[in-house]
């Protein structure tokens, strides 16, 4: 009988994301909602899973993310840190979680910490959140920062696929996260180049959506690379799979067979 113990898995930490850009070792990330989805990619091996405040629209079918709560966060963010025992999990704070003042906002952080067991909270910002983003690291939680096109000031923008060319803001802004002791920063919708300069000049990790190959890591939302939301298509996804035609095409062969009595048949069925 053999007495070798089952490996154990190496649980990707914040400092290890550093080190896999000083290594040159691209970061996978991915959003992840519910507890299945987030064991298969676990399973699957991508580094980081986001609880994305995506989820409001592509999980609750809503036009923006801004009706997301932060109960909402939790109830998705302790799901996915449960099913996960090898990605860093990061969960976002959402719209008017964190705005008010940096007090909310290291209370809401703390909420999703100790409510989650996720290692990491993430929120939109540059400079204006520079403050918060440091209140929150003082209190021992790690931030993820996000600049570029931030999907909560959509009104502002005007449209959430408007792509942000402002190059001096836009490094600014970049630069304000760093400081302010954020350990990685999502850099959403921006051209390729500007994406490549601020990851050179930045020690912490970039992490790209819609801004090129030059980041440190990418991330994509699940329904989207997955094909599950097929009615939104920009430029930046890439479609891996096609699950909305393959659980379609299930699900009609499941109504077929019931219909015609085809199933259940002996097999499926206790004598
Ligand atoms: O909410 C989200 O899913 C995100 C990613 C798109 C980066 O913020």
């Amino acid at each position: 009988m053999s007495t070798d113990k089952p490996a154990r898995i190496k649980r990707i930490t914040v400092p290890m994301l550093r080190e896999m850009k000083q290594q040159g070792t691209p970061i996978t990330m991915l959003t992840a909602y519910d507890y299945p989805f987030a064991r298969i990619f676990d399973e699957a091996g991508v580094d980081t899973l986001l609880v994305g405040d995506s989820l409001g629209m592509v999980v609750q079918g809503r036009n923006t993310t801004l009706p997301v709560t932060l109960d909402h966060m939790i109830y998705h963010g302790e799901m996915v840190a449960r099913a996960a025992k090898r990605a860093l999990v990061i969960v976002d704070m959402p719209f008017m979680s964190y705005q008010v003042s940096p007090q909310q906002a290291v209370e809401s952080a703390g909420r999703i910490m100790k409510e989650t067991e996720a290692a990491a909270v993430k929120l939109e910002g540059g400079v204006d959140q520079a403050e918060t983003i440091s209140r929150i690291v003082r209190a021992d939680i790690p931030v993820m920062g996000h600049i570029g096109m931030t999907p909560q000031s959509v009104h502002l923008f005007g449209s959430m696929s408007k792509i942000q060319r402002d190059a001096d803001k836009i490094i600014a802004e970049a630069k304000a996260v760093e400081e302010a002791g954020a350990f990685a920063i999502v850099l959403e919708l921006i051209p390729k180049d500007l994406a490549r300069e601020i990851s050179s000049q930045l020690s912490i990790p970039t992490i790209g959506i819609g801004a090129g190959p030059h980041c440190d890591g990418q991330v994509l939302v699940m329904h989207d690379m997955l094909g599950i939301v097929q009615d939104f298509h920009p430029k930046f996804v890439k479609r891996f799979e096609d699950l909305k035609g393959k659980t379609s095409s299930a699900v009609q062969s499941y109504i077929e067979e019931v219909r015609s009595h085809a199933y259940p048949s002996d097999a499926h069925s206790h004598a």
